[in-house]
């Protein structure tokens, strides 16, 4: 980090002189270095003192007292960002977190993907569309989905409309989070309709009637239950993928408390499975800034590399610094995670291990859309948990990718969703995301791992 141990050549643009995976081809550097400038010179979204507060609370999860939800669209869009699209999401994470909190006794750290999540690592940087060669589509930060050139062609002024959207974002959250709507008082409305007349839904209801007979015992024991901050809002993080360095560079700000280097784009981010070379510019550009960040950690990860990166990006060894975000796959886990816990643990590296079970059970259905099975979410968030507790490490998170609204993208689970009527409302700017009944379900099911 950028404490006194770190290596003194490090600035905000040393990752220039780098390879950099995954960046787009801009077509006009004086564009891109002018919207850069005007990046610059703009707020930053967060501030360093709510960073260090979260790695403070991972530090927690680090130490096994508390859990990660980390949740939220793969990728946000310009086109769907309405105050009600964003209430929805906040209402089904914070359902979420309730039923892991009430099940387990466990308190949960609620980070979104959300608030600057809008660029995408992609396999190939083309793609055939009807016969013609397109670049990619690479996230709303940098083009468009639409199959044209002009749409796909790299635009700078984009990552400014990203940041106008992160902001208005981030104050719709600061607003239901800090404002009475994650009063817990309020634990019914966070209920959608079209979930509380589910299953999963009644289910929840009952754990919020029970809450509420809490709240009334212990107002009837005498407790200032209005004096308790805690019951009246949540802390709630942002967290997006460092993809896009330029943008992470215009973003990140000197503390003034302290002299350390914050990326003010969100209180937390990671990076991706393919952009976590050592030697790399992504690895180089987390390396210098003091937020809690995450590193995606796939099938093809060598044990012995992610020490290093460890060793890298958390020099200091300092809980709640570092989230591992475990992607292997259904049925592969207990393959690729023990070794790798075994040496992280060795390296006395005090990390978060986060299970993300979507990324790797991702194949196209017969329809050509993208999906993942429920099953093969919730049996490689299984594995996860039983390989913790074989090793006696912490199973420290949940790493998802979910909407609030009622949208038909993965399979199975609760809602009875198939491959048949995956496109009665698939909405996805890219993966495949969990509905509100899924993502509900799921929670219910975790809080049980987390139970036992
Ligand atoms: C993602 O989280 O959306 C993503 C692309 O993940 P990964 O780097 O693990 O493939
Ligand atoms: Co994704």
């Amino acid at each position: 980090m950028a404490s006194s141990q770190h290596p003194t050549s490090w600035t905000p643009a040393s990752w220039r002189a780098l390879d950099a995976a995954q960046q787009p081809e801009w077509p006009d550097a004086g564009a891109l270095s002018d919207v850069e400038g005007r990046l610059s010179s703009l707020p930053p979204l967060v501030f360093a003192g709510e960073a260090r507060s979260l790695t403070t609370a991972l530090g927690q999860v680090a130490e096994g007292k508390a859990f990660l939800l980390q949740a939220g669209d793969c990728a946000e869009s310009f086109n769907e960002s309405s105050a009600d699209q964003i209430r929805d999401k906040l209402k089904v994470i914070l359902q979420m977190a309730i039923t892991l909190t009430y099940a387990s006794g466990v308190p949960v750290v609620k980070v979104g993907r959300i608030a600057g999540q809008f660029a995408k690592p992609r396999s190939n940087p083309t793609e055939m569309v009807d016969g013609q060669e397109l670049p990619v589509f690479r996230g709303h930060m940098v083009n468009d989905e639409s199959a044209s050139i002009l749409a796909r062609t790299p635009d700078p002024t984009r990552l400014l409309t990203a940041y106008n959207q992160s902001v208005a974002t981030l104050n719709l959250l600061r607003a239901f989070t800090k404002g009475g709507f994650a009063d817990l008082s309020h634990v019914h409305a966070w209920n959608q309709e079209f979930v509380a007349t589910s299953g999963e839904g009644q289910r929840y209801e009952s754990v919020a009637a029970e809450i509420d007979r809490a709240l009334r015992f212990m107002a009837a024991c005498g407790i200032d239950l209005a004096a308790e901050g805690s019951l009246h809002h949540v802390d709630f993080f942002t967290s997006h993928e460092a993809l896009i360095l330029n943008y992470e560079e215009a973003l990140t700000r000197k503390d003034s408390l302290t002299g350390d280097y914050y990326d003010c784009s969100a209180h937390t981010v990671w990076i991706g499975d393919r952009t976590r070379q050592l030697d790399h510019a992504h690895v180089e550009f987390l390396s210098g800034i003091e937020n809690p960040i995450g590193i995606k950690v796939g099938p093809t990860a060598v044990p012995a590399d992610i020490v290093a990166l460890c060793d890298r990006l958390d020099p200091d060894r300092v809980p709640g610094r570092l989230t591992l975000i475990a992607r292997f796959g259904a049925g592969k886990v207990r393959k690729h995670l023990p070794a790798l816990i075994e040496a992280v643990r060795a390296s006395g590296h005090p990390v978060v291990w986060a299970c993300d079970p979507m990324h790797a059970n991702t194949f196209s259905a017969e329809g050509g859309q993208k999906t993942r099975r429920f099953d093969d979410i919730l049996s490689e968030v299984k594995e996860f948990f039983a390989i913790h507790r074989e090793l006696g490490t912490w199973p420290g998170g949940l790493h998802i990718e979910l909407t609030g609204d009622n949208v038909t993208e993965c399979i199975g689970g609760v809602g009875e969703i198939n491959e048949a009527n995956l496109s009665d409302n698939y909405t996805t700017t890219c993966d495949p995301r969990l509905n509100a009944r899924q993502s509900l379900d799921l929670a219910f099911r975790v809080a049980e791992f987390l139970r036992s």
